[in-house]
């Protein structure tokens, strides 16, 4: 595992946005594995404002979506399909065409099926839940899990409440696994803030635990955690 101290959160989102750029650059059929989330907000609109100064070649992308909500439409404006229509498809004049989502309404070997068919994801992006989730993969998911329904804890559905305002916040989702983000060529995970502290602190000290399904992908041989001095605020490095 790299971990890679920023000095600010702008610092942090500026190294994997410059991760993603570089990547696309050298590699123009770039598959490339989406979260949501609102930590990964600055990252899609500074990804979008480099790719365009860059003049960056976008047209040979292509990009798996990591969750989707079950029981909403998928053009719900909290849809993950919503997200990143309006943070990344349309900024970018993508054609929806380059993205896959999660088949809500299938079973998740479809997406498995489909991932493998394209030759694997490159460099997937994630983020991590307070509870140590990432995607969907709650705490007490398998290493080897799959992409499935899974049901949200009350934690993850408090998180994301905010984002339904009135409305009663799904209970499931359709998630890729554990074993299918480790297939993942490279894992690039950003934590930003202090209330991801706590859960940063475990992550560094715990390994293969499933209380923490983040702790998995400590053994993934290219993952790469970005973290803002809050997200850090509680570990010590010894350098
Ligand atoms: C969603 C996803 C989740 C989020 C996590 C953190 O696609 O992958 O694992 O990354 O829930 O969400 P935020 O960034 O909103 O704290």
């Amino acid at each position: 595992m790299r971990i890679i101290l920023s000095k600010s959160t702008e610092d942090a989102v500026d190294t994997v946005t410059t991760i993603v750029l570089d990547k696309l650059t050298s590699h123009p059929s770039l598959v490339l594995g989406l979260a949501t989330g609102r930590t990964m907000e600055p990252v899609y609109e500074e990804l979008v404002s480099k790719i365009n100064k860059n003049s960056v070649k976008t047209d040979e992308a292509f990009f798996f979506m990591l969750d989707e909500y079950i029981g909403i439409d998928e053009n719900h404006p909290s849809s993950f399909k919503s997200y990143i229509k309006k943070r990344l498809m349309l900024p970018l004049n993508l054609l929806e065409s380059q993205f896959a989502f999660p088949p809500t309404n299938l079973a998740g070997e479809v997406y498995e099926e489909l991932i493998k068919q394209i030759g694997g994801i490159d460099l997937q992006l994630l983020g991590i839940g307070v509870n140590g989730h990432i995607g969907f993969n709650e705490p007490g998911s398998s290493i080897h899990s799959r992409t499935r329904i899974v049901d949200l804890t009350d934690e993850t559905k408090n998180a994301n409440q905010s984002h339904f305002g009135q409305e009663k916040m799904p209970n499931k989702a359709l998630s890729m696994g554990i074993a299918s983000i480790m297939d993942g060529k490279e894992l690039l995970m950003l934590v930003t803030g202090k209330s991801k502290a706590n859960t940063v602190k475990y992550l560094l000290n715990h390994h293969d635990d499933e209380s923490c399904p983040a702790t998995f992908l400590k053994s993934h041989p290219h993952f790469t955690l970005v973290l803002d001095p809050e997200a850090a605020s509680k570990i010590s490095l010894n350098i």
